[in-house]
């Protein structure tokens, strides 16, 4: 018999997980992180173009309603903290598990793309937002295949994934032309069952 209980999944350690909202905030929120122009350019492989808020509307139209998950990442907001707090309930970055058309549901496969935000870099977030992503993808969502992938000068996006579990799985080979030379695509994924694995290894119950 299943020891399941009702829970809020929206969390992980040290962050949550929210809708993007229609709000002013939200809509600067998602522009600067769509306006810093060097973390888009190791994560995206679109001609670089000075970023207006009518692109980033689109983006965040996508988070909110195209993908499976789309969520702002914040620091907890404890209504007990005194207001001089900053941080309470900040917004870290944003992370999304991508949508498939429904004549693909049946692969059960997804890829995660995620931005945290130049100030909260390096802290473990990005991190933790991505086994969060994982964990939801497999065990919320009923995905059997998890995909990441990175350019091959983001070198840092590529060893925190290969630090997380990823497996590498092939590279695009001069995929993308940036700043006079030629780079790699590199394809990563996560199965169910290595997942799995990694939550046993690491004595967690799933
Ligand atoms: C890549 C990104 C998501 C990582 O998130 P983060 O919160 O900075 O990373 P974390 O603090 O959780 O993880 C740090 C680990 O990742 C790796 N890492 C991440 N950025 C790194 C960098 N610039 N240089 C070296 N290592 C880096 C290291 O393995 C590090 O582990 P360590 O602490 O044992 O050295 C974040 O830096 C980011 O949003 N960058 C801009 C956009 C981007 O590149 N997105 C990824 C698309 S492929």
């Amino acid at each position: 018999m299943s020891t399941t209980k009702p829970f809020n999944p929206f969390h992980s350690e040290l962050l949550i997980y929210r809708a993007v909202e229609d709000t002013i905030e939200d809509k600067s929120f998602v522009n600067s992180i769509q306006s810093d122009a060097e973390a888009q350019s190791g994560s995206s492989y679109g001609l670089l173009r000075p970023e207006s808020m009518k692109t980033s509307d689109e983006f965040k139209k996508h988070v909110a309603e195209k993908c499976l998950l789309g969520a702002i990442i914040c620091l907890p907001y404890d209504s007990r903290e005194p207001l001089t707090n900053v941080n309470a309930g900040s917004r870290v970055g944003i992370v999304c598990l991508k949508s498939n058309p429904q004549n693909y549901a049946h692969h059960r496969w997804s890829d995660i793309s995620i931005d945290i935000a130049k100030e909260y870099r390096g802290k473990g977030y990005g991190g933790e937002a991505i086994r969060w992503a994982l964990w939801y993808g497999f065990q919320m969502a009923g995905l059997h295949r998890i995909q990441i992938s990175a350019l091959s000068f983001n070198t840092g996006a590529e060893k925190l994934y290969r630090k997380l579990g990823f497996t590498e799985e092939g590279r695009q080979r001069e995929f993308m032309w940036f700043n006079g030379s030629w780079h790699d695509h590199i394809l990563f994924s996560m199965l169910e069952d290595e997942w799995r694995e990694i939550q046993k290894k690491a004595g967690k119950e799933v």
